[in-house]
């Protein structure tokens, strides 16, 4: 002891507790503060006085480091411990397990911290690391022998040196019950794990996996896991197939995933022979035997706090999900996409639910699955916030059940119309004043408006008053297409009214139309499609009402010039996974339609990936991330199209 302090001379005279509160003082500025104070001969004869005064006083048992003092020393491995090659579809995961014989063994890649636990010679519980570097990695010892199924000493007979290494983690369901800001499940263990006090880690509840023995000569991987399980552990889960089977067994977790109690990235395969595992070697990275096949995209659990509506410009209510922040990729999540209110109920959706948030491929988050209810239902809002119209359900969609615009845009509405239908002398003044009184509040008013009725204002003459009404009169017979471009249906423009007439020729097979019989019409997209026909579904008493007055005239010549260009033109499209809010088929006759082309592979030349919701988006992912290619979620690509759309829309 390097200050070598002395001890009081009336030190003889002190009582048991003031002698082994000076002893514990002096073990912990020895041992674990590395400041000693007093000389190694003087504390020796303080110990030796208290084992005097107080022959079985607890303090003498803890001499020593303190074992969570251990915390955060290196540990060097005595076997690197290795990360593992990662693959992302069914065509790599083949040609591996091309490369050995025998069967493969396939366990969960749980998403926790990796740890050995080493066992020494006598079978005792020597040391338990993180992994750390690979070659160097922390001692989290203390921490770690309080994490149940977890043996301290092997069985009578088992002789070290042995190692097991498995994956510490907290389950889906603590990680719930803990209260506080923690971001996911890995990093509270992690932090859990790397806490000095072992009382504070123990509360956390860290749950262990084996999944590898080291040392114990085992020839499958196995053997390793039921001898580890035969030891006390808890193995991971495994499944030992025939490598035709190695594909469905990946899909089964990618099922599966949602009803686990522990978060996974991925599958882990291995070769079952340990010989083959030998015979392939390892990389400075990996075991050349061993592949993990990861999910797609970061996953988080969080919990859905709140359903916020976003407006779109077509009056489409889309539910947006306000969740306790979540780390995904890297970046903290506080909105997820609900995509629709199809989608809300499908999933039994619930304010409060537990929820897994998704994101992939860096685009907007979204909402997987529901791992737990809440408590609370989810509404829509019953009105439009800015008309006051009912919100009704139309294909799983949440809609404006206003037709004409609302109810401070109706004079836009009446104007419109006017304007469309060369009706003039109608100034937004006059259309304000009549909407305020009644006599305007949807097309067909223009119709019943009689000169008497319009002379009481102020301003209005008799000339005045029978000059509009006259220029009503001389615009009873309405060509087909201005007839519909003057309804003032979103997304049914002149241009657009003009291919409907064409194609169709009458009113009545235009109103008659479904959404997939537009599709054949140039410039006419799936989104944009339904949304005409919706448009004119919910104009149809408006219709009704103008048809008393008014004689459309039928179209007679099919107009059949087809636009080239379009708002997508040199811009290639490809898709992967499968789409959950739209068929392929549908989402490439949109790029077309748009001027975009449909692309069969990746190359640096692809503009846009689009990774469907459901379903693996693979090896394209990968590669298009490789490539810089935009990577788009279904809801982007949506977006992206009803901008195009809009952007045709005159
Ligand atoms: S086998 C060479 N099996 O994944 C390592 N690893 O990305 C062989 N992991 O640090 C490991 N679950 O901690 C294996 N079922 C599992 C696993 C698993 C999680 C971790 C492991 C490693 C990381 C590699």
């Amino acid at each position: 002891m390097a200050n070598g302090a002395m001890l009081p001379p009336d030190f003889a005279d002190w009582d048991a507790t003031r002698l082994a509160a000076e002893v514990v003082v002096h073990n912990r500025l020895y041992w674990d503060k590395n400041r000693p104070e007093l000389l190694d001969t003087e504390f020796d004869r303080l110990v030796e006085r208290l084992r005097v005064v107080s022959p079985l006083h607890a303090v003498l048992d803890a001499l020593g480091p303190d074992p969570a003092a251990r915390v955060g020393r290196p540990v060097t491995h005595t076997r690197s411990m290795l990360s593992l090659e990662k693959c992302y579809d069914e065509k790599t995961l083949r040609d591996w397990a091309a490369k050995f014989v025998g069967p493969v063994i396939m366990t969960p890649k749980i998403d926790g911290c990796a740890a050995m636990i080493r066992y020494g010679v006598d079978g005792r519980l020597e040391v338990a690391a993180t992994r750390g570097s690979g070659t160097v990695g922390e001692d989290i010892t203390g921490n770690v022998k309080r994490i149940d199924h977890l043996p301290h000493r092997l069985p009578e007979g088992v002789v070290g040196p042995v190692e097991v290494r498995g994956e510490i983690y907290l389950s889906l369901s603590r990680f719930a019950r803990l209260a506080g800001d923690f971001a996911n499940p890995r990093n509270t263990a992690a932090g859990a794990l790397k806490q000095k006090d072992p009382d504070k880690s123990a509360a956390v509840g860290l749950q262990f996996l084996a999944y590898d023995v080291v040392g114990a000569g085992c020839v499958t991987e196995s053997e390793k896991l039921r001898l580890a399980a035969s030891w006390g552990f808890l193995p991971v889960e495994s499944e030992v197939l025939e490598r035709d089977a190695l594909q469905a067994g990946y899909e089964r977790y990618v099922e599966r995933r949602a009803t686990l109690d522990f978060e996974i990235d991925g599958v882990v395969f291995r070769a079952e022979r340990v010989d083959e595992q030998e015979r392939l070697g390892f990389t400075s990275h990996h075991p050349r035997g061993s592949l993990a096949y990861k999910l797609q995209g970061e996953s988080g659990l969080t919990i859905l706090r709140d359903v916020e509506w976003s407006v779109s410009r077509t009056r489409i209510f889309t539910p947006v999900g306000i969740v306790e922040p979540v780390s995904l990729s890297g970046a903290t999540v506080t909105r997820i996409s609900l995509h629709n209110w199809g989608l809300v109920q499908a999933k039994g959706l619930s304010l409060g639910a537990r929820v897994v948030a998704v994101r992939r491929g860096g685009v907007i988050p979204y909402l997987e699955s529901v791992v737990e209810a809440g408590d609370r239902p989810i509404t829509y809002p019953e009105t439009c916030p800015t008309g006051g119209f009912k919100l009704i359900v139309r294909d799983d969609v949440v809609v404006c059940s206003c037709t004409t615009g609302c109810a401070g845009a109706i004079v836009g509405v009446l104007r419109h119309f006017v304007d469309t239908i060369g009706i003039e002398g109608f100034g937004d003044t006059w259309l304000q004043i009549l909407v305020d009184n009644d006599l305007l509040s949807e097309p067909a008013d223009f119709y019943r408006l009689r000169a008497a009725d319009l002379v009481v204002f102020d301003r209005m003459g008799e000339t005045l008053a029978q000059k509009l009404v006259d220029q009503v009169a001389a615009h009873v017979e309405v060509p087909l297409a201005v007839f519909l471009a003057a309804l003032g249906v979103s997304g049914l423009g002149a241009s657009a009214s003009k291919s409907l007439a064409g194609h169709f020729l009458s009113l009545d097979r235009v109103r008659a139309a479904a959404p997939a019989d537009l599709l054949v019409l140039p410039k006419f997209a799936a989104l944009l499609a339904s949304k005409v026909t919706d448009g004119l579904r919910a104009m149809g008493p408006h219709i009704e009402h103008l048809l008393e007055f008014v004689k459309v005239i039928d179209e007679v010549e099919v107009s059949a010039a087809r636009p080239t260009g379009g708002p997508l033109q040199g811009k290639t499209f490809l898709f992967t996974g499968t789409l959950s809010l739209m068929k392929r088929e549908d989402a490439q006759a949109s790029v077309e339609r748009l001027g975009g082309k449909a692309a069969s592979g990746v190359s640096k030349a692809l503009g846009y990936l689009v990774v469907g919701s459901e379903g693996k988006a693979g090896g394209k992912l990968q590669k298009a991330q490789e490539a810089g290619v935009t990577v788009l979620d279904e809801v982007s690509f949506m977006a992206l199209i009803s901008q195009a759309e809009a952007s045709l829309t005159p």
